[in-house]
């Protein structure tokens, strides 16, 4: 396959200004205040899809938002690649945080985008990453140089759980049959050090709620005689961890699959420096489970994280009060092996148990998925790892990342096939948080190395 380079550099303003059209939608898939806006999206990416050259294009209704649905088969004896990406993004909020108006984009420049990137939410998870493969399609088609066929499957409900997604893939095994899934959902180390992901954690999410006294109270006159809430369950959540940042869920990690010291010596090789990584958070000490190095603890570890906590007076000044009741989110990162059903029942039944008989508790299971590892042995990985050498000139580093993309494992279970995580993202670009960005270097990069995966992948299934 010819390099698709000279091509982009032609198209670039154009395919710059259609991922900023398309970034200008609020397609915020949690908040039903922007159903119009999701629903938009669907039909501006079937367009897109149209225009890319795919043969037949729908949209899929489902229970929730609908899916994207787009193929050009070219020839049944030839492979078959699935793109999968989303056009549902994260709320922007705290909008107050950002530089810019989420929905508005603006290019700046900054030290790891010298040539600009692209500021909006949404530009690198995931519409910048899932248009990339528009564009690659556009190339492949209009130099009539597509070497198999394709298949798309766009969706607006990532962001929430992709229930709607699941429903899907389970009633359309044939329609979406094929030889291997591509998705650019993720990130890589640098534009110097390429790397291709080779995992994803699993996912288990619960709200808690601890109940105590049927009204808020004075907490003069009943401080002190019955439980306060907050006080309880803020002890809870702390004695989920012990001293050594282990988490104390009795069988939490019976089932985890543990690394041998050869591959955890392999991970190791990948280049990173802690100093880097501290001053990018400004952090003068980095925190987790004794025994493993930052990037064991992020990517083939478990973990538990509250990811919001409230109840009583927040407002301003002060009110003397117990609250009736205190919650919180909270998020188990899995790893293979774990099911993610399975430790969501050992937390609710863990959380009961702790619970003192001053209070109630309620656990209420929000959603989750299985962890997932790409083989580095199969033709899937192979076929990338030559796409990056030819357009990066250096093979790329498999990583295991520790973000979470639930689907993926149930595509293996329900369509038979490997995934291919090629992304192009970098972990500062700042994804569901404000001033998310996307490289201009890296969106056109992706553009030109997506044709070569499906030149070396059809060449290395004959
Ligand atoms: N694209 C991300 C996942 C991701 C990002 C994986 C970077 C690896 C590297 C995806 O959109 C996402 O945010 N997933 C959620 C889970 C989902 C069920 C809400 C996550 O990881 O929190
Ligand atoms: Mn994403
Ligand atoms: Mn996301």
């Amino acid at each position: 396959m010819k390099s698709a380079k000279p091509y982009i550099q032609e198209h670039k303003d154009r395919f710059l200004n259609e991922l900023i059209d398309l970034l200008k939608i609020p397609s915020i898939s949690a908040d039903s205040n922007f159903k119009k806006d999701v629903i938009q999206t669907a039909e501006v990416v079937k367009d897109r899809l149209i225009k890319a050259g795919c043969d037949k294009v729908e949209i899929c209704e489902t229970p929730g938002y609908p899916i994207v649905y787009g193929e050009k088969i070219i020839d049944p004896n030839l492979p078959t690649v699935l793109v999968y990406g989303h056009y549902d993004v994260q709320p922007p909020d705290p909008i107050d945080l950002w530089d810019s108006p989420p929905f508005e984009p603006v290019i700046k420049k900054t030290e790891l985008h010298p040539e600009g990137a692209i500021f909006a939410r949404g530009s690198c998870d995931d519409k910048g990453q899932m248009y990339m493969h528009v564009k690659a399609m556009e190339y492949m088609t209009s130099t009539n140089q597509l070497p198999c066929n394709v298949k798309f499957m766009i969706e607006g409900e990532e962001e929430i759980g992709s229930e709607s997604l699941g429903w899907f893939v389970e009633r359309n095994q044939e329609k979406l049959s094929n030889d291997i899934i591509l998705i650019s959902d993720t990130g890589m180390i640098s534009p110097e050090v390429p790397s291709i992901t080779t995992g994803l954690r699993g996912l288990s999410y619960v709200e808690v709620e601890v109940t105590g006294p049927n009204r808020d109270l004075h907490s003069g006159l009943y401080g002190g005689a019955v439980a306060n809430p907050i006080n309880i369950l803020t002890k809870m959540i702390s004695s989920l961890h012990d001293e050594n940042n282990h988490i104390t869920i009795p069988g939490f990690y019976d089932k985890v699959d543990e690394l041998s010291l050869e591959e955890r010596a392999k991970m190791g090789e990948a280049p990173f420096s802690l100093e880097d990584y501290k001053k990018a958070l400004d952090i003068n000490a980095v925190f987790g489970e004794k025994g493993y190095t930052t990037n064991e603890r992020n990517s083939i570890r478990p973990t538990l994280d509250v990811n919001g906590i409230w109840g009583g007076y927040i407002g301003e000044g002060a009110k003397t009060v117990i609250a009736s009741k205190a919650y919180a989110k909270i998020s188990m990162r899995l790893v293979p092996n774990q099911d993610w059903e399975e430790i969501t029942e050992l937390f609710k039944n863990h959380f009961e148990s702790i619970a003192p008989k001053a209070v109630t508790v309620k656990v209420t299971p929000h959603h989750g998925g299985q962890a997932y590892v790409t083989p580095i042995d199969c033709l899937g990985y192979k076929a990338a790892e030559n796409a990056y050498e030819s357009t990066f000139g250096k093979t790329p580093i498999p990583q295991r990342s520790g973000g979470s993309i639930p689907i993926v494992a149930l595509f293996e279970k329900e369509l038979k096939s490997k995934t291919i995580l090629m992304g192009f993202g970098l972990d500062s670009d700042a994804i569901h948080s404000p001033n998310e960005h996307f490289g201009i270097w890296n969106y056109l990069k992706g553009i030109e190395t997506i044709p070569q995966f499906f030149h070396y992948f059809t060449e290395m299934s004959k």
